[in-house]
């Protein structure tokens, strides 16, 4: 059953052309890993489908009732939550269920027996999504997350404004697993995760049981996790089924074959070019110049898309100034609370400290 469903995308921003004309399914359960190098595209995939950007051409459209959670490569916190607030907020969906639940529980005592039916029939469905929600062990479910991702040791009662850029996408990421989407999309997860909750996070996506997109330059962590690659390059979005290692295999031999047969294009191009030219002035011969040249004008021909130049880097080997690459002395850095602007850097001198090297 396919969840989502992308038809003649086409986008870009003035002349940069991101997509031409890519089409897909995306079906239930799929895990996937979209790979491409820098600037191709993937994070204006994600603004795409969540709709946060309309493209030029093309149809997104999802199945119904699918959920999809986003964390983005660039998401702000609201200030004046503490971590519970944002990790509790992933549930207020199934609070406004259960508010729904009760008002039909209200209203039963005045229902005519139809009607009464169909409200039995739709409590019971709420109920199963609570259910499957964890809607009953909602506490310990955000106290596994918050373990899991390092975040009890903040202190869950602690203001996400006074937390670093780190451990505010730790909270969204607790958010959106909390949430548990139909589908997760996640952009550069491990960017500002320590070696354990790395891992934590391997184990929880190779279990997720619903689908997820997942957008790393992280090859071994995508290996692990990911059946399905979906690789942008040209323009384009080809999917491979498999880890990444198998997408690599598969996609240098269809690499290979195509260079091949530009290869043996090029060369029929050659020869049919030549003899048009040799022969088409004369006039036994002009039927068969203008035959080849007929058959020049309908030839498909293959393109190749130009290697990316690589970068290079140079470095001059430069005498180190001395020993110490920076030094200070009594240095305090730290944040001030006042109100009404809430932290503020400070940097000054203290009586205690005495010296720090780098
Ligand atoms: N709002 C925008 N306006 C203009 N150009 C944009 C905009 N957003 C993205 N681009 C351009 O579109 C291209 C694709 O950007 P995008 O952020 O989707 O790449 P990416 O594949 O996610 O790259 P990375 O791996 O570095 O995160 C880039 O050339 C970028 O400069
Ligand atoms: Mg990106």
């Amino acid at each position: 059953m396919s969840i989502l469903n992308v038809e003649h995308l086409t986008h870009g921003f003035g002349d940069r052309a991101i997509f031409d004309d890519v089409s897909f399914r995306l079906l239930k359960g799929e895990h996937i890993g979209l790979v491409g190098a820098n600037g191709e595209g993937k994070s204006t995939f994600f603004n795409i489908v969540t709709g946060k950007l309309i493209p030029d051409e093309g149809k997104v459209e999802w199945a119904k009732k699918v959920r999809a959670g986003y964390l983005d490569q660039h998401t702000v916190l609201e200030p004046g939550m503490t971590i519970r607030d944002v990790l509790k907020s992933a549930f207020s969906y199934l609070f406004e269920l259960e508010e729904k639940m009760n008002q039909i529980c209200d209203s039963l005592g005045d229902a005519d027996p139809d009607a009464m039916e169909e409200m039995m029939e739709e409590l019971g469905s709420i109920q199963d999504t609570l259910m499957m929600h964890d809607f009953y062990i909602i506490d310990s479910k955000i106290e596994e997350v918050a373990r899991a991702l390092g975040l009890l040791e903040l202190g869950l009662d602690q203001d996400v404004t006074e937390l670093s850029g780190g451990q505010r996408t730790k909270i969204l990421l607790g958010k959106l697993l909390l949430e548990k989407p139909d589908i997760l999309l996640l952009d550069e997860p491990t960017n500002y995760l320590d070696e354990e909750h790395i891992a934590w996070l391997k184990r929880y996506l190779q279990e997720y049981e619903n689908a997820f997109i997942l957008i790393s330059h992280d090859i071994p962590f995508l290996n692990e996790v990911v059946n399905i690659i979906y690789h942008m390059e040209n323009q384009e979005l080809n999917r491979y089924v498999g880890d990444y290692d198998h997408f690599q295999e598969v996609y240098a031999v269809k690499k290979a074959q195509l260079e091949a047969a530009y290869k043996r294009q090029q060369q029929e191009i050659k020869e049919l070019k030549d003899f048009v030219a040799r022969n088409k002035a004369r006039v036994s011969t002009r039927n068969m110049a203008m035959s080849r040249q007929k058959k020049l004008d309908k030839m498909d021909v293959i393109e190749l898309a130009a290697e990316r130049p690589k970068p290079e880097f140079n470095f001059k080997v430069g005498r180190t100034p001395g020993k110490y690459i920076f030094e200070t002395k009594d240095m305090v850095i730290g944040y001030y609370i006042t109100e009404p602007s809430p932290v503020r850097h400070h940097l000054g001198l203290a009586p205690d400290s005495r010296y720090a090297s780098l």
